[in-house]
């Protein structure tokens, strides 16, 4: 099995690396495979709303999102991971994010998960928001025991931060149990039935 990770940090062993990497350990401790992609750094162009992607083309800026988006074929979860920036997701993710998952993602009932590093303050925010990606994906989220966060400002302090420490751990545990339920439960108990989605805009 496989997890994608994103990490949305500009910073390649900064602190948001950190977070992903306890939970990679674990889901690698169980044999499953993570493999890390760094967006945070790119200059990710914003979702220009085309709806090109809805017309079953690719994104029309063919860079690391249409990338990630074939990536996603073969993966079993997704890990998300921001830094906070004030108070939510930093600015090329949130673009990479937007067209991603616009665009794709092939995760339909596969899991998710999502870390957020702050030095203080802005992470239950930052969390809500990545997650909000997954609830309207049919992405099933893997929890941990706390709200995902680690507070730092480089990889250092994130060690130091025990708590954060463990929470990762958990998830990453928990991450893995997940992902093991739904691969060895997937012919006992078939996917729910899927219904013709309906936009309504909200005025009729
Ligand atoms: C532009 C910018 C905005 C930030 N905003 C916040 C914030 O709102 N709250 C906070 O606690 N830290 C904030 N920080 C600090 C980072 O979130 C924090 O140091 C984080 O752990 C860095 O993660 P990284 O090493 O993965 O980049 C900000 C940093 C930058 C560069």
């Amino acid at each position: 099995m496989k997890v994608l990770a994103i990490n949305g940090s500009p910073h390649e062993q900064g602190c948001t690396y950190t977070a992903i990497r306890l939970v990679a350990d674990e889901l690698e401790k169980q044999g499953i495979e993570t493999e890390i992609v760094q967006v945070g750094k790119l200059p990710v162009r914003s979702c220009i709303g085309c709806r090109a992607c809805k017309e079953g083309k690719r994104c029309v800026f063919d860079d690391i999102v249409n990338e990630c988006i074939d990536k996603s074929k073969d993966a079993d979860g997704i890990l998300l991971g921001s830094p906070v920036y004030y108070s939510g997701i930093a600015g090329s993710m949130k673009c990479f994010l937007d067209r991603f998952f616009y665009a794709g993602p092939y995760l339909h009932y596969k899991v998710g998960a999502a870390v957020v590093s702050a030095r203080r303050a802005g992470t239950v925010e930052t969390f809500q928001q990545l997650n909000n990606y997954f609830n309207l994906r049919n992405i099933v989220i893997a929890p941990s025991h706390y709200w995902n966060e680690v507070h730092g400002s480089n990889a250092e302090d994130v060690m130091k931060d025990e708590e954060g420490v463990q929470i990762m751990r958990t998830l990453g545990r928990n991450m893995a149990w997940l992902l093991k339920m739904m691969e060895y439960g997937k012919n006992a108990v078939p996917l729910p039935e899927q219904e013709e989605v309906i936009h309504t805009n909200f005025i009729r």
